[in-house]
């Protein structure tokens, strides 16, 4: 290939030299190659396709939800008990079994609905992933920051997401289009009062506690089984912005909270949460007014107290944006022994998503790159070849052999765990059903009567100003729920809207609505 001398060669300059990625030395990084100074580009100048093609290859599409986040990095260390019990009883998970043992994490903090570089002081819910990179393989905890979910079937996911993500004609997001989704999922109400109140905008990712919400299962070396929640909770506290706070914030930075978490990490102002379970015997429960499987739903904490399990302290940042953010992958499905699953209908959804997605989003193989990996415990599968495939599995130590059974070499199967699960026996037809116990307005209303006086009024503030921009019909069936849940919040609501005490007194449940009998009281009662 002729070269053409770099006019700022030969400046005495002792850095490596630049090459393309066949390591050919670049000689010429500012010209491409033409016929004459002026003339036409050839076509066969290897260096330049490359860059040019590489460069229109570099994004990967970004996350279907999520998309907007920061990782970071430390460990988790374990108390070792559940409470002041040996924490063995419930679950022989190894992480969480020897006091002070610590364990690698990465955790990613998100936004939800907008894209990749949108505004960090949004009204919207918070991811907290977390994944440990322990001695039995990666487990993965992906929660949020307000403890509940929209809905409690997975096959409605698609439909919420549409509802708050933009508008497809104008992409601007509508509150019509939210709204007239949830004034006909009930079950969201309990996650709508939480995601208009302060809670909403957390002030940054430092002050605001994660929750696993769905319910997953411990299992003991017995093979007992009990049902569990996690709550992380910050040692910095808890901060929330008003929507008046937020619009300062964005107006000057629209990244403020992954420039906060990641100054304050450099600074070693190291942040910490304590993680926090709730349990309960693996049944259904008949004497509670909710369901165990709702993820709509928190377990009351005088009957379910939480218990400490350990602290999560955050001590290092990305060493690469998009290595170590965009590439990190977290599912529902990541699990170690001595965690398992429950039945809950959004958990098993969500358990397929995470995978699907990223098999499209990052590729089949995205379980090689060096931020998912499991790196503390021994990979050797017999999964080969795809697309970037680097790591042949475990072809070193058996090249021949990439199936299972073989006499002939190659890794075996595990001993089998002592005791198989003890869980509940199902027996049940196929069927498409919701949740006997739906009780979708109890625990909202309870929540807004502990909020404090200015956060219900910023609640009132931020539910009229979104409802006067939807259709009579919505913001009618809007102030139904509300008035289900308290009543004070549906009269406020509706005076904010223009409708009287006696326009909200004769509003009617939705067309087909099933109430339960304390719903029905509720509404006799309402007039
Ligand atoms: C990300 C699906 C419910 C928390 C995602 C992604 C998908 C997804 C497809 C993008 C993942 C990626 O590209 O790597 C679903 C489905 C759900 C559901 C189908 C319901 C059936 C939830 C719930 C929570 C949650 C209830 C909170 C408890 C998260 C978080 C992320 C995420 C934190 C971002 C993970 C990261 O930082 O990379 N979800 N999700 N999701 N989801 Fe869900």
């Amino acid at each position: 290939m002729a070269a053409t001398p770099h006019n700022g060669a030969g400046r005495g300059d002792d850095r490596p030299v630049l090459t393309d990625r066949q390591g050919h030395p670049v000689y010429d990084n500012q010209n491409q190659r033409t016929v004459g100074a002026r003339g036409p580009a050839t076509l066969e100048n290897y260096h330049f396709l490359e860059k040019i093609s590489h460069f229109d290859r570099e994004r990967v599409p970004e996350r279907v939800v999520h998309a907007r986040g920061i990782t970071a990095f430390g460990y988790f260390e374990a108390t070792g008990l559940l409470g002041d019990e040996p924490i063995s009883r419930y679950t022989r998970a190894k992480l969480f079994a020897t006091p002070g043992k610590r364990t690698d994490v990465a955790v990613r903090f998100s936004t939800v609905i907008g894209g990749r570089d949108s505004s960090e002081a949004a009204r919207d819910p918070r991811g907290f992933a977390v994944k440990f990179y322990t001695e039995d393989g990666n487990w993965d905890l992906v929660g949020n920051n307000l403890g509940v979910f929209f809905i409690r079937d997975a096959i409605k996911f698609p439909d919420v997401i549409h509802a708050l993500k933009p508008d497809p004609v104008t992409f601007r997001q509508e509150p019509a289009r939210i709204f007239d989704f949830m004034s006909q999922t009930p079950e969201s109400m309990h996650m709508l009062v939480n995601l208009f109140s302060p809670r909403g905008i957390p002030s940054d990712y430092r002050h605001m506690q994660g929750f696993g919400v769905n319910t997953y299962k411990w299992v003991n070396e017995r093979g007992e089984t009990h049902l569990v929640k996690y709550h992380w909770l910050p040692e910095q506290n808890v901060r929330s912005m008003t929507a008046a706070d937020a619009a300062k914030v964005q107006a000057g930075d629209l990244g403020h909270a992954t420039r906060d978490l990641q100054e304050a990490i450099e600074r070693g102002d190291h942040p910490q949460w304590r993680l926090v379970v709730q349990i309960m015997s693996d049944e259904e429960h008949p004497e509670l007014d909710f369901d165990p499987l709702d993820d709509t739903k928190t377990w009351p904490e005088e009957q379910f107290p939480p218990r400490l399990v350990g602290r999560m302290v955050l001590n290092s940042n990305v060493s690469n944006f998009f290595t170590d953010n965009e590439l990190i992958a977290f599912g529902t499905g990541v699990l170690v022994d001595g965690l398992d699953f429950s039945d809950d209908k959004m958990l098993v959804g969500r358990t397929f998503s995470y995978s699907d997605t990223q098999r499209y989003r990052v590729g089949p193989n995205y379980l090689q790159l060096p931020v998912n990996r499991a790196k503390n415990a021994d990979v050797r599968t017999n999964q080969r070849d795809g697309f970037m495939a680097y790591d042949q599995g475990n072809a070193e130590e058996s090249p021949h052999v990439n199936y299972e059974p073989s006499i002939l070499g190659g890794p075996r199967e595990a001993p089998a765990p002592g005791h198989d699960e003890q869980g509940p026996v199902i027996n049940a037809r196929l069927t498409r059903k919701r949740l006997p116990r739906t009780n979708d307005y109890k625990q909202a209303g309870q929540r807004y009567l502990l909020m404090e006086p200015w956060e219900r009024d910023d609640l009132v503030f931020n539910f009229t100003d979104a409802l006067r921009q939807c259709p009579r019909p919505i913001q009618e069936r809007m102030v139904w729920h509300f008035l289900m849940v308290e009543n004070d919040l549906g009269l406020r609501v509706g005076e904010g809207i223009g409708l009287s005490p006696e326009d909200v007194a004769h509003l009617e449940p939705l067309p087909g609505q099933i109430l339960d009998d304390e719903e029905l009281d509720r509404l006799a009662n309402l007039g």
